[in-house]
């Protein structure tokens, strides 16, 4: 489902844009500091409600203003959807097909953007919680209602953490069992989900690295031991302190290439390639369900790849029938062929060539 067009207002250094886009290949060129990066933040937003780059609304909106708005057409053929954004200083306003959403996941369903950018290696360098959110993405593209299964888990771990804040009477029981429940259901749906994403991992990881590599699935709590079981155990420190220590909520993918954990085994530079496979992977399966509805973002691919690893890595890009948006600083960019849309971005203002 591509994006077929997007209007934007106030965001960032851009104060007004209307652009049209292609279904497959978008390059944006321009020079430091132009106005790349936000157009693709922009686009981000508009599927996922959010940046890449800050949690805070208000450093997206422009300097000087009370508000943002985008407003992007997708093509289902023969159905257009229109989704629509308002982000003021308070909160976020999500339109979409003309109703008001109650939830980021509506603009998702019709508008799926992936971004890979010069931080992407985060999502190996960095503590579980960036690797937690990439797969519980990944389950929600396979399974729409996991994100029923997401709410309830973390409605009844906020129920049972105010339980041992406050010390309630009568124990944990009641608390244990909806919890032990819901939790039990998302780590089994998140485990299926890496087990289909695992083929795509070691092919792309085969491809970009010439090595081995291998996911690792850490639940949240011990192998082979009921989750009921272990918030039993648990109660008792989980009391001490405060907290549950224990579930999905602690969950981790540990990511190994020729056998060893990828921290200790590859180079910065390769990191990053690791972990733009892993994203491209997840975007691989996702196509697999509905084709040709992703979208992928590169953020100056050329930037921090030398030629033989760009060159990989655009051979896998190319593999896959997504709708891309690259940013660049010149227009020449080896190896994705000729774009079907190109745009010259200068001091904000953004122009189609
Ligand atoms: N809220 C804002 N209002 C106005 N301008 C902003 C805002 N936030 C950032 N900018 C400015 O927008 C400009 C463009 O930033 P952006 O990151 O999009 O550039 P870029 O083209 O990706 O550059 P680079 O090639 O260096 O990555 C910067 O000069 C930045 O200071
Ligand atoms: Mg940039």
């Amino acid at each position: 489902m591509p994006l077929v067009s997007l209007q934007l207002e106030r965001f960032r250094c851009i104060h007004e844009a209307t652009l049209g886009f292609d279904n497959r290949y978008n390059l944006i060129v321009g020079a430091n500091a132009s106005g790349k990066t936000s157009l693709l933040e922009a686009l981000y937003f508009l599927g996922r409600g959010r940046s890449f780059r800050t949690r805070r609304l208000d450093r997206v909106i422009q300097q000087g203003q009370a508000d943002f708005l985008a407003v992007g057409k997708v093509l289902n053929p023969p159905v257009t959807t229109v989704l629509g954004l308002r982000g003021s200083r308070g909160a976020t306003e999500i339109r979409v097909a003309g109703a008001t959403a109650t939830s980021a996941a509506e603009l998702a369903l019709h508008f799926p953007p992936q971004v890979i950018d010069p931080d992407v290696h985060k999502l190996l360098e960095e503590g579980p919680t960036r690797r937690r959110r990439f797969l519980d993405w990944g389950v929600f593209h396979v399974e729409p209602f996991f994100m029923d299964a997401w709410q309830r888990y973390h409605r009844a771990l906020r129920q049972r953490t105010a339980a041992l804040k406050t010390g309630a009477a009568g124990g944990l029981g009641a608390w244990n069992a909806e919890l032990a429940l819901a939790g039990e259901l998302l780590a089994e749906r998140r485990g299926a989900y890496l087990d289909l994403l695992g083929p795509f991992v070691a092919d792309i990881g085969q491809r970009l690295l010439q090595a081995k590599v291998e996911l690792a699935y850490h639940r949240g709590w011990a192998a082979g031991v009921p989750y009921s079981q272990a918030l039993e155990e648990g109660g008792e420190r989980d009391q001490r302190y405060g907290i549950t220590h224990l579930g999905p909520h602690r969950a981790d993918i540990g990511v190994r290439v020729d056998g060893l954990a990828a921290k200790e085994r590859v180079s910065r530079g390769q990191q990053k390639l690791l972990a733009a496979g892993l994203i491209l992977a997840q975007v691989a399966l996702q196509e697999t369900y509905t084709a040709g509805r992703s979208a992928l973002l590169l953020d100056d691919p050329a930037a921090e790849l030398d030629p033989e690893n760009l060159e990989r890595f655009v051979d896998v890009v190319r593999t896959l029938p997504v709708q891309l948006f690259v940013t660049s600083l010149r227009q020449d960019l080896p190896g994705f062929g000729v774009p079907g849309a190109m745009f010259h971005v200068e001091r904000g203002v953004v122009r189609a060539a």
